[in-house]
């Protein structure tokens, strides 16, 4: 391919996907359907087969779980239809008739839904935006009514005193499209209620910028107040799991009652219902 070429086809804020760079930058899913499983296989002596992806956003997750495993299914719950529509085009569609075991809900989190789940998650922290403990719970119940005995809820949480700082955290990501930096911009934080405002901006290589792709204004709550939130909504265990690995490129999370404080953290909560 020509220089030229080559250049024409590099990512900019002109010609990139926000939800590409997004589940480019943030998303794991592979790594997170199967942590999921494994949370599931410690209490019960099945498979899990339904998923509960609430905030689903591009339901990357539900696709993963469903894609060549037949035995299983996903319901996947977002307010955002543009969100919810670039999500089946983008990661459904691909799956062929494995598409047709997911089903997308605009819907509220704060519902019931039914099958059943075995597993429920939320995940990159989006039940912050529930600002008060009794909002949590209140979500939390529903999660709880719509779980199968034995079920389990996983969400994740970050934290850390750098998560209270004021600062922009750059990272290169190299995407199957070419390199381009996601920033992690820490913009307000208020210690009396524990409110953050964050944004995802994302900077390319040519110079251009896509400021402001996703903004979070959201309550920054700690592993403690999200297991009272369970136990409140019915919970019956519920396990933090922290990561144990010592090489920074991996990870390993364990259950952990304790844990040495440091700089900034990513923990998974986990409840049994
Ligand atoms: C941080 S994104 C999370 C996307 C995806 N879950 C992930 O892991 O990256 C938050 C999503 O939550 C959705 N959302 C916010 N409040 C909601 C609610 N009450 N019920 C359903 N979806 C909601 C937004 O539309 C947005 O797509």
């Amino acid at each position: 391919m020509s220089k030229s070429k080559k250049q024409k086809h590099k990512l900019s804020a002109k010609n990139a996907d926000k939800h590409l760079l997004y589940q480019w930058s943030v998303q794991t899913p592979e790594f997170e359907t199967e942590f999921m499983a494994r949370a599931f296989a410690k209490r019960n002596d099945r498979a899990p087969r339904v998923l509960r992806e609430d905030f689903c956003g591009t339901a990357l997750n539900a696709a993963t779980w469903v894609r060549g495993r037949p035995e299983r299914r996903a319901i996947a719950l977002d307010l955002d239809r543009a969100t919810l529509e670039w999500g089946r085009l983008h990661n459904l569609e691909p799956l062929g008739p494995d598409a047709r075991r997911v089903e997308l809900l605009q819907q509220d989190v704060r519902s019931l839904t039914r099958p059943k789940a075995d597993i429920c998650c939320a995940l990159n922290f989006s039940y912050y935006f529930f600002s008060t403990i009794r909002e949590l719970a209140d979500y939390l119940e529903m999660v709880h009514g719509s779980l199968n005995p034995g079920g389990v809820m996983i969400m994740d949480c970050y934290g850390g005193w750098e998560s209270q700082q004021i600062k922009e955290e750059p990272r290169k990501v190299k995407g199957p499209r070419g390199r381009f930096t996601y920033v992690w911009d820490q913009a307000d934080y208020n210690p009396v209620d524990n409110m953050a405002l964050c944004y995802i901006h994302f900077r390319f290589n040519d110079g251009s910028e896509m400021p402001k792709a996703f903004s979070y204004h959201w309550r920054l709550y700690t592993p403690p107040e999200v297991r009272d939130a369970l136990e409140l909504a019915g919970f019956r265990d519920v396990q933090i799991y922290w990561d144990v690995e010592t090489d920074e490129d991996e990870s390993d999370y364990r259950p952990r009652k304790r844990a040495e404080n440091c700089p900034g953290w990513l923990a998974y909560i986990v409840g049994y219902r």
